[in-house]
């Protein structure tokens, strides 16, 4: 049979894992409120209409108009995620399905 001393053992270990694992599973469940970021016109709205005007149909304070912008998708994404100019790379501040999100949002703005 196991000793005292194995058992103490186990336990240590055991609680060692479960502390280690347990951040890991809370870091997965998302706040509901980053849920709700997932809408493309909110995500504009704070991250990028401060430059680029209301829903991008606009300049706005140093942000050039994204309506009917020429740049394909990737082009889009690509500059969202580098940043250009004047204009902030979003790497570190936005997830990428938020920056695809987004990509897409402005490419779907109309022309004019
Ligand atoms: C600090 C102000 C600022 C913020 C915030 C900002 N932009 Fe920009 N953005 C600019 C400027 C300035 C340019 C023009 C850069 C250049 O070509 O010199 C630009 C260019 C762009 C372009 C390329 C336009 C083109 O025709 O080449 C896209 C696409 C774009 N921004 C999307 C976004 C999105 C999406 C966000 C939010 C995630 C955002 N921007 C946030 C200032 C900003």
């Amino acid at each position: 049979m196991f000793s005292r001393l194995q058992c103490l053992k186990f336990f240590a270990m055991t609680t060692l894992i479960a502390s280690f694992a347990l951040p890991v599973f809370a870091e997965d469940a998302q706040p509901e409120a980053e849920q709700q970021q997932q809408d493309p016109k909110k995500l504009f709205a704070n991250s990028c209409s401060w430059c680029h005007g209301m829903f991008g149909m606009k300049a706005g304070k140093g942000g050039p108009k994204l309506a009917g912008i020429t740049k394909d998708e990737e082009g889009v994404y690509n500059t969202i995620v580098k940043g250009q100019g004047a204009m902030p790379s979003f790497k570190n501040t936005l997830k990428p399905d938020e920056i695809r999100l987004l990509a897409r949002y402005i490419k779907s703005l109309p022309s004019e």
